[in-house]
């Protein structure tokens, strides 16, 4: 049966209002915002129902995480398999370690990521204390995923609810995470009672999920997210002193598999379809090679055949998330076809254009254009994680060529 739906109030929060004292107290200069979060700490606390909060990376939809009955309505609310676990947000060290197991020591290479890149998009695996954390949050698993985001409304929000929160993107499940308000309330507005409001997301893609709990010392990133992996392996190659040896920094798929995650769905997109939005993506790959018995296919000839097939279907507004300065951007295409241009940056510039990713593919499917075509991106940076989600996004991958644009 359908739940019923509940009143939808967005309530804005303005992130410049909220200022932090040296022991991360907020205060606020903006009454309105206060008036917000404490409406929103009131459902968390009080009500046990969840809240769209926004965060540096992504919206999310976040409650309770010491309490089941408020989980279990995130997973109601984005219909979200059971076995898919969710990040626990803190926003103090001390709040971290009552999650954790007594006994339990910080290894050094996670005390030096996390002196560099907390508050902030990384994301890591811990031992789970049973006693604190309930088991629905991490689907079973004897880790939990742990992050203190940086974002001024969602570390004052945690801190007003003093709870730890769990939350996952703020999207239906397999849909593209949303990075602005209006994102969420056309997803999920009658599921959730309160939107926080705190303007657009930094970072625009998730955080970065790693493991660093394995005996041999590396990390192991499992989702390639908002800190790039350049950027750990130099945190850690600084902080050598601290470490008997500077552990690799891996990437799954690309550097590493691991049959046990590959069936459980621990990272996203490994079992379930993510972020896809409800038209059909198509991936144009510009610089990798296609594999034997694959053929590429020259740009204009893709454009033009693209262009009859949809003029001819009735199914003429296509969307196009290409990079500003690509050579694609250049090729002739069909008058008989809407073309609707999302600017996404440059290529020299992956971080912008993981802000502008889901926007992008969001906006165009609002648009009603009958299918998104996106280009490959090099895969350093922040590109890796552009690339990953542009992966699982796509339905269709295209070999083609820009030599004749
Ligand atoms: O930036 C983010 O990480 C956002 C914001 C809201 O913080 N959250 C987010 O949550 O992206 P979600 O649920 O959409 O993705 C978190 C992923 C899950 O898909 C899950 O596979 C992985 O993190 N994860 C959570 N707990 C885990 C665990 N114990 N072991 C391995 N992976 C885990
Ligand atoms: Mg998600």
């Amino acid at each position: 049966m359908a739940s019923p739906l509940v009143d939808t109030k967005t309530l804005r929060c303005d992130p410049s209002a909220i200022h932090f004292s040296l022991n991360g107290t907020p205060t606020f200069s903006d009454e309105h915002s206060l008036k917000t979060l404490e409406i929103a700490a009131q459902q968390i606390s009080q009500l046990a129902q969840p809240v769209v909060i926004p965060t540096e990376t992504v919206y999310g939809l976040a409650a309770d995480a010491s309490n089941s009955a408020a989980v279990s309505r995130i997973f109601s609310t984005k219909g979200r398999p059971a076995d898919n676990p969710l990040i626990v947000h803190v926003s103090s060290l001390t709040m971290l370690n009552s999650l954790l197991p007594e006994d339990y020591t910080i290894p050094p290479a996670y005390k030096i990521l996390m002196d560099k890149f907390w508050p902030g998009a990384l994301t890591l695996l811990f031992p789970r204390n049973a006693a604190r954390v309930p088991s629905i949050v991490t689907a079973g698993q004897s880790t939990v995923a742990i992050r203190m985001p940086s974002h001024p409304v969602a570390r004052a929000l945690i801190h007003l609810a003093d709870k730890p929160l769990a939350a996952p993107s703020a999207n239906s499940s397999g849909k593209p995470s949303p990075t602005r308000a209006e994102h969420v309330e056309r997803d999920l507005a009658g599921k959730v009672g309160v939107i926080i409001d705190g303007g657009s997301c930094d970072i625009g893609l998730e955080s970065t999920v790693v493991d660093g709990l394995h005996p041999d010392g590396d990390i192991r990133v499992l989702r390639p997210g908002g800190v790039t992996v350049e950027e750990m392996e130099r945190a850690l190659e600084k902080g050598r002193e601290y470490l008997l040896r500077v552990p690799r920094v891996l990437v799954h798929k690309r550097d590493y598999t691991d049959e046990h995650i590959e069936q459980v769905p621990t990272t996203p997109g490994m079992k379930y379809r993510h972020y896809s939005p409800s038209v059909p993506v198509v991936l144009l790959l510009t610089q990798s090679n296609p594999p034997p018995g694959q053929s590429q296919i020259p740009a204009r000839q893709y454009f033009a055949t693209l262009a009859e097939e949809h003029a001819a279907a009735n199914t003429p507004k296509i969307g196009l998330l290409i990079p500003d300065d690509s050579p694609l951007s250049d090729v002739p295409r069909s008058p008989r076809v809407d073309w609707h241009i999302f600017s996404i940056g440059l290529h020299t510039d992956p971080a912008t254009i993981a802000r502008r990713l889901f926007d992008g593919l969001l906006t165009l499917e609002r648009k009603g254009v009958g299918l998104i075509i996106i280009e490959e991106i090099d895969q350093a940076r922040e590109g890796l994680a552009v690339m990953n989600r542009i992966r699982k996004a796509a339905s269709e991958v295209v070999w083609v060529s820009s030599s004749d644009c």
